[in-house]
C-alpha cells in the first residue's frame, strides 16, 4: 500500500516577467505537486484534504480503475467535488500497467498548478535488474512540463468564459514549474530554472509528462538523442529520435545517454500547432539545463554558455506525424493483442464550430459563438447529481442522455473550411453518453474538423488504453479498399492520449471491460470547457465481480 496525503490550499508564488506574488492553488505547498511512486500491483491510498477555497477532485490520468470507477475523479461525471473544507479518500490499485503517468486537478482550469508525476514501476523480482523491457538506467528523471499564468487560473478560467471570450494565453511555459531564462525581462532577477546533473556516460531515463493546459510541445535538448521506450506508460519498440513531440495528457519515456562532451547543454519545449502559440514574454520557448558534473570541472570551459538545441518550427507538422507514427507497441508475452472482432463502430468528429444560439438565449441572435463539439454534440457537464451515481442509481433523468450519435449528422469534406454550418453544434450544450454493454469491443475513427483553426486534438479516453490502429491525413474513408489494410492489427501502440492529427483522422480500438462512466475528452482544457467530449457508459457484466461497485462511505455530495 503507497499512502499519500494531499493537502490542497493556496500558495504564494513569483510572477514570471512582472513585479510580486500571484495566488494559486498547490497540493502540500509545491508546484508541481507530490510525485507518487509506486510498483505495479501496489494499492494508492490518497486522502485529499482540501483547505482551499475552491471545489477540487483528482484524476489519475491513465489509472484503469479497474472496480473502483468511484476514484476516477473528473468532476460530475464520476463523483461531486470535493468542497472546501472536506476531504475524500481515494483508493485504487495501480495493476496491468507500468510506466510514467500523472495525476491532475479534473474541476476547473485548477490543474494548471494541481498536478504531479505518478511513476508505476515493475514489481519487485519481476525479472533481471528493475524488471524493465530495456536496459536499466543509471538513474530517472521526471520532467513535468506545464503553463504558468500570473494569476488564479480558477479565477481568469471564470472571467473569460462569463464573458464569452476563451481564456488568455499562458504567460510562460514551464519545466519542472520553473520558466527557465529564455522569458525576456533582464529586469527579472528571481530566473527560475530547473537544473539536470548528468554524469558522462551514465544513462537517464526521463520520464517526460505534458501538463500544460492547452499546448502540445516539442521536446529537445541540445547535442543528445533519445531511445523512447514507452508512451502512456505502455512500453514501446525503442524508437531513436532527437526530437519528442508529446501532446497535453500524454507522457513519453526516454532513455538519454550522457554521451557529450562535458558542458551545458539547454532543455528546451516549443509550441506545436497550438491556436496561441506564443505566451506574451518573448516568444514560445521554456528551458531547463542539461548540466555534467565530476568530469566537467576539468574539461569544460565555465565561460562557455549552454548549447541551445534546435526546435521544429510551431506548424511542423510533418516532424509531429513522423514521431507519433514510428511508435509501435512492444510487443511481448503478456501483452494484450488487438481484438479483431469489433461490437461497436463509432464515427465521431472532433473539432470546433459555431453555435447561432446561445443555450441562455431564448431569442437566437445571429451572434456566432465558437463551441467545440464531438458529432456535433457539445458536452455539458451536470450538475446536481455525478453520472455514475446517476449510473449506479438508474435515475438517468435530468441528468444524462443515452443518444450521443455514432454518426455525425452530415458527411462530408471535413477538411473545408468553408461549410459552417453543416458542422455547428446541432443544439445546446448536453450531456449525453453512449451506452456499451459490458465487454464490448468499440472502435473509433476520429475525424478532425478543420473549421476553426487548424488544431491537434489530444483525445483522452478515461479507464482504458486503447489501440492506435491508424492515423492520417485529410478525411479517412471508410468506403476505400485500402481502410482495413491501413489498420496495424499487430503491433499498435497503446495509449490513453491520442493526438487527432491536424486536419487528419486516427483509429483507435478498446475493450470495454469496465463498467461506470468513463469520459472522453480533448485535453487542451479551453477545448473541453467549451464542450469537447462525452462519456461512455459501460453497463455491468453478468457476475458480482463484474457489476459496478457501491460508492465509498465518504463520497462526497453536491
Ligand atoms: Cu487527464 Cu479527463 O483527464
Amino acid at each position: 500500500i503507497v499512502e499519500h496525503t494531499f493537502s490542497v490550499s493556496t500558495l504564494s508564488l513569483p510572477r514570471v516577467c512582472q513585479p510580486g506574488n500571484v495566488t494559486v492553488t498547490a497540493v502540500n505547498g509545491r508546484v508541481p505537486g507530490p510525485e507518487i511512486e509506486a510498483r505495479e500491483g501496489d494499492t494508492l491510498v490518497v486522502h485529499v484534504i482540501n483547505d482551499s477555497p475552491y471545489n477540487v477532485t483528482v484524476h489519475w490520468h491513465g489509472v484503469f480503475q479497474r472496480g473502483t470507477p468511484w476514484a476516477d475523479g473528473p468532476a460530475m461525471v464520476t463523483q461531486c467535488p470535493i468542497r472546501a473544507g472536506h476531504r475524500y479518500t481515494y483508493r485504487f490499485a495501480v495493476a496491468g500497467q507500468e510506466g510514467t503517468l500523472w495525476w491532475h486537478a479534473h474541476s476547473s482550469f485548477m490543474r494548471s498548478t494541481v498536478h504531479g508525476a505518478l511513476v508505476i514501476r515493475p514489481r519487485r523480482g519481476a525479472g533481471a535488474g528493475d524488471g524493465y523491457p530495456f536496459r536499466t538506467p543509471d538513474e530517472e528523471k521526471t520532467v513535468l512540463l506545464g503553463e504558468w499564468w500570473n494569476g488564479d487560473t480558477v479565477v481568469l478560467e471564470n472571467q473569460a468564459f462569463s464573458t464569452g471570450k476563451t481564456m488568455r494565453n499562458a504567460d510562460a511555459y514551464t519545466i519542472n514549474g520553473m520558466p527557465g531564462d529564455l522569458y525576456g525581462c533582464p529586469e527579472m532577477t528571481n530566473i527560475r530554472i530547473a537544473k539536470f546533473e548528468v554524469s558522462r556516460d551514465k544513462t537517464y531515463l526521463l520520464r517526460i509528462i505534458n501538463a500544460a493546459l492547452n499546448t502540445a510541445f516539442f521536446f529537445k535538448v541540445a547535442g543528445h538523442t533519445f531511445t523512447v521506450v514507452a508512451a502512456d506508460a505502455s512500453y514501446t519498440e525503442p524508437y531513436e529520435t532527437d526530437v519528442v513531440v508529446i501532446a497535453p495528457g500524454q507522457t513519453v519515456d526516454a532513455l538519454m545517454a550522457a554521451d557529450a562532451s562535458p558542458g551545458c547543454y539547454y532543455m528546451a519545449i516549443s509550441s506545436y500547432q497550438s491556436a496561441n502559440p506564443s505566451p506574451p514574454f518573448n516568444g514560445n520557448t521554456s528551458t531547463a539545463v542539461v548540466e555534467y558534473i565530476d568530469a566537467a570541472a576539468a574539461t569544460s570551459d565555465p565561460s562557455r554558455s549552454p548549447v541551445f538545441p534546435t526546435l521544429p518550427e510551431p506548424n511542423d507538422t510533418f516532424t509531429a506525424h513522423q514521431f507519433y507514427t514510428s511508435l509501435t507497441a512492444l510487443v511481448r508475452p503478456s501483452r494484450l493483442t488487438v481484438p479483431l472482432a469489433v461490437d461497436t463502430r463509432m464515427f465521431v468528429t472532433v473539432g470546433l464550430g459555431f453555435s447561432f444560439c446561445q443555450p441562455t438565449q431564448t431569442q437566437c441572435t445571429s451572434n456566432q459563438t465558437v463551441v467545440a463539439t464531438m458529432n456535433n454534440v457539445s458536452f455539458t457537464f451536470p450538475t446536481t447529481v455525478s453520472m455514475l451515481e446517476a449510473q449506479y442509481r438508474n435515475t438517468p433523468d435530468g441528468v444524462y442522455t443515452r443518444d450521443f450519435p455514432d454518426q455525425p449528422p452530415v458527411v462530408f469534406d471535413y477538411t473545408n473550411t468553408s461549410l459552417p454550418q453543416a458542422l455547428s453544434s446541432t443544439g445546446s450544450p448536453s450531456t449525453k453518453v453512449k451506452t456499451l454493454r459490458y465487454n464490448a469491443t468499440v472502435e473509433m475513427v476520429l475525424q478532425n474538423t478543420a473549421l476553426v483553426g487548424r488544431e491537434s486534438h489530444p483525445m483522452h479516453l478515461h479507464g482504458f488504453n486503447f489501440f492506435v490502429l491508424a492515423q492520417g491525413f485529410g478525411n479517412y474513408d471508410d468506403g476505400d479498399a485500402a481502410g482495413e489494410e491501413k489498420l496495424n492489427l499487430v503491433n499498435p501502440q497503446e495509449r490513453n492520449t491520442i493526438a487527432v492529427p491536424t486536419g487528419g483522422w486516427a483509429v483507435i480500438r478498446f475493450v470495454a471491460d469496465n463498467p461506470g462512466m468513463w469520459a472522453m475528452h480533448c485535453h487542451i482544457d479551453a477545448h473541453l470547457r467549451i464542450g469537447l467530449g462525452m462519456v461512455f457508459e459501460v453497463e455491468s457484466g453478468p457476475t458480482p465481480e463484474t457489476a459496478l461497485p457501491p460508492p465509498p462511505p465518504d463520497f462526497p455530495q453536491c
